[in-house]
């Protein structure tokens, strides 16, 4: 043994195992491009989320194996000649022998170098990979078809900077609940490679983070104050397909701050107040009881005169749930739009031109028909459109075919940003409950259909103006938006 035995030992150990010898021929040829990879990704922060799983999942991984069978070949499996390889006696020897210590000291310094490196090389894919696991590409669209609903919809809404694990997760999530969390996803990727996953994806989501955790990182109600006016642009299904508005002052209210106490709509996330119901299934749609206990402990039931069949004959007795932001902020990020919503969205903003005559109506009757396919409804969307405009408007079209174009753009994007036919997710089969209608969702009404009572009489209140005051709904001219122009009287 010369300068360095026991380094010259570990690579004799290793050149004398069939298994050592694999192990560092795949180290050898992986460890480059996972180096050259993971310096890319930090610098550049890699969007392509297939570049990412064959790393992160397949090269990092099958490059932990090849270390593993070095080291595992070295100690077990030593070739023709024993090279004790950090045997106890061998080990033992190197540190009582002086001799032997004197050596093993100088190369110190070696060992040292190695063991970093492969230390650096290790902890740097095991950071870089948990990034990965987090990241919105990863989430979003490593699944592609699996997840396209949710990413697409999280893609158009406010939070589309947002990314995925804050709001599924949180920031301040201890390791337990992370790990639970891994441990869930772990079990989708299973779901995904078998094709096991339920279609559509279902909702509410099993163990989301309380909203106290997630959201208010961000906002906080308690500071809100005011009303908050909202003017929405509408279009008629008419020729001209005539804009309208909706004008309505929302009482946004606050869950109570320093000076004011908690009134309005976020009442409800006021510290002082406490509301818990019981919901008859899963989807949380029929709300037989509500409990309200104020700071003082005093109690309100609120219940529908039916709530003791409903609850019995469900079963669900016990299953009750304290009310947060996602009982009314259900699609905070997957916004999925109603027919009449998703055009309207697209004539305000111009993709779908509104000098088309009718556009409004012929979109609605191709956006809401049933599709197998997504190629199907682009197919069907694009030939309807051009045939009834080729024969209602031959001149308007032969004059002017980029609007035809536009228009047929638009339709299709109104239609594949909403329904999914690949994953069973077609209009309405994701409610938002920041709303209330007879056709689709009814949100707030759930609660607030003066049907729960409590035992003094009291009920929850439908009144129109209990949430907002109504300035103006579908008026061509209203009187409410020219004085807010400055161009009244
Ligand atoms: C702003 C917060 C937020 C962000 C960001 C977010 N989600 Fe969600 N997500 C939610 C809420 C809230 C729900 C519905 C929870 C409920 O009703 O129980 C949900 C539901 C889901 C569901 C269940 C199906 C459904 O639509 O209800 C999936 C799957 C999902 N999210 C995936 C993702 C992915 C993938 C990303 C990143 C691309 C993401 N989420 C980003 C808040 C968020
Ligand atoms: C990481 C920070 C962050 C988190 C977490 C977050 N949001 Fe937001 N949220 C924002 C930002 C930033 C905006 C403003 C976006 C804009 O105006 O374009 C916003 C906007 C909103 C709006 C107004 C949307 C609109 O149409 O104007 C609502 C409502 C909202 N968030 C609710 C929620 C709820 C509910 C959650 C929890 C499920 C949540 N947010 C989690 C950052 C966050
Ligand atoms: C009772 C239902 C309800 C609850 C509970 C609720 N919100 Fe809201 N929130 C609303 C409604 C309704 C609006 C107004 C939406 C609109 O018309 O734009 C709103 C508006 C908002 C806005 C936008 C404010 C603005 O000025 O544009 C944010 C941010 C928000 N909520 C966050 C939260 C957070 C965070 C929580 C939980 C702590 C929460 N909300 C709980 C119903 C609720
Ligand atoms: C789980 C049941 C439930 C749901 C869902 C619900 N609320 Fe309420 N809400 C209540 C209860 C209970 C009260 C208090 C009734 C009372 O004491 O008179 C209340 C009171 C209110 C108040 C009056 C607060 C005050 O100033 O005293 C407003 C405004 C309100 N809700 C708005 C909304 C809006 C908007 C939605 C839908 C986005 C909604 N609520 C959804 C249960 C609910
Ligand atoms: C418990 C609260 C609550 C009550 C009570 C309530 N609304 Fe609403 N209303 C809302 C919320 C929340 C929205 C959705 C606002 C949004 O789109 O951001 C809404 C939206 C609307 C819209 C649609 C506006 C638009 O542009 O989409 C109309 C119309 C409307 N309400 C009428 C009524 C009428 C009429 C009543 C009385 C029968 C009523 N509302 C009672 C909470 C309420």
């Amino acid at each position: 043994m010369g300068q360095f035995g026991m380094v010259k030992d570990f690579f004799l150990g290793i050149s004398r195992s069939r298994i050592s010898l694999i192990g560092s021929m795949i180290v050898t040829v992986t460890t480059p491009f996972l180096l050259a990879y993971m310096l890319a990704d930090t610098i550049w922060h890699i969007k392509n989320p297939y570049f990412g799983a064959a790393v992160y999942l397949a090269l990092g991984p099958i490059f932990l194996g090849g270390l593993t069978m070095i080291f595992v070949g070295a100690f077990f499996f030593r070739g023709e000649r024993d090279v004790h390889l950090f045997t106890l006696q061998y080990l033992r020897r190197y540190f009582t022998e002086p001799d032997m210590f004197g050596r093993l000291r100088r190369n110190v310094f070696l060992i040292v170098l190695l063991t970093s490196v492969n230390f650096a090389v290790f902890s740097m894919f095991l950071y870089r990979a948990y990034h990965y696991m987090e990241s919105t590409q990863f989430c979003g669209q490593f699944c592609h078809t699996v997840m396209a609903p949710e990413h697409t919809a999280y893609e158009n809404s406010p939070h589309s900077r947002v990314s995925c694990v804050e709001c599924h997760i949180g920031s301040g999530a201890d390791w337990f609940v992370k790990s639970k969390i891994s441990g869930a996803r772990a079990r989708q990727l299973i779901a995904v490679a078998t094709a096991t996953y339920p279609t559509p994806i279902q909702t509410p989501v099993h163990g989301l983070r309380p909203a106290r955790d997630t959201c208010e990182e961000c906002h906080r109600p308690e500071l809100f104050h005011g009303d908050k006016l909202k003017v929405t642009r509408r279009f008629l299904p008419d020729e001209k397909n005539s804009t309208v508005h909706d004008i309505l002052l929302m009482k946004i209210g606050s869950a109570g701050d320093r000076t004011q106490s908690s009134h309005g709509i976020h009442w409800h996330v006021a510290p002082e107040n406490k509301i818990t119901y019981r919901a008859t299934e899963h989807n949380r749609m029929v709300i037989p009881e509500v409990t309200l206990t104020k700071a003082d402990g005093t109690t309100t039931v609120f219940r529908t005169s039916d709530a003791d069949e409903l609850l019995a004959e469900t079963g669900t007795d016990g299953d009750m749930r304290e009310m947060d932001c996602i009982d009314c902020h259900n699609r905070p990020s997957h916004i999925y739009l109603q027919p009449d919503d998703a055009i309207d969205r697209m004539l305000a903003e111009g993709d779908i031109p509104q000098k088309l005559p009718y556009i409004k109506q012929q979109a609605l009757e191709f956006i809401t028909a049933d599709y197998e396919t997504s190629e199907a409804a682009r197919q069907t969307i694009t030939d309807g459109l051009s045939l009834w405009y080729r024969e209602k408007y031959p001149e308007l079209i032969a004059d002017n075919p980029k609007l035809l174009a536009r228009a047929i753009e638009g339709v299709v994007k109104a239609y594949s940003d909403n329904v999914f036919p690949e994953m069973k997710v077609t209009w309405g089969t994701y409610v938002n409950h920041i709303n209330h209608g007879p056709d689709f969702d009814i949100g707030c009404f759930r609660c607030h259909d003066d049907m729960h009572e409590s035992p003094e009489g009291k009920t929850i209140s439908a009144d129109c103006n209990t949430c907002h005051t109504l300035l103006a709904i579908e008026e061509k001219n209203p009187q409410i938006l020219k004085t807010l122009q400055g161009e009244a009287l």
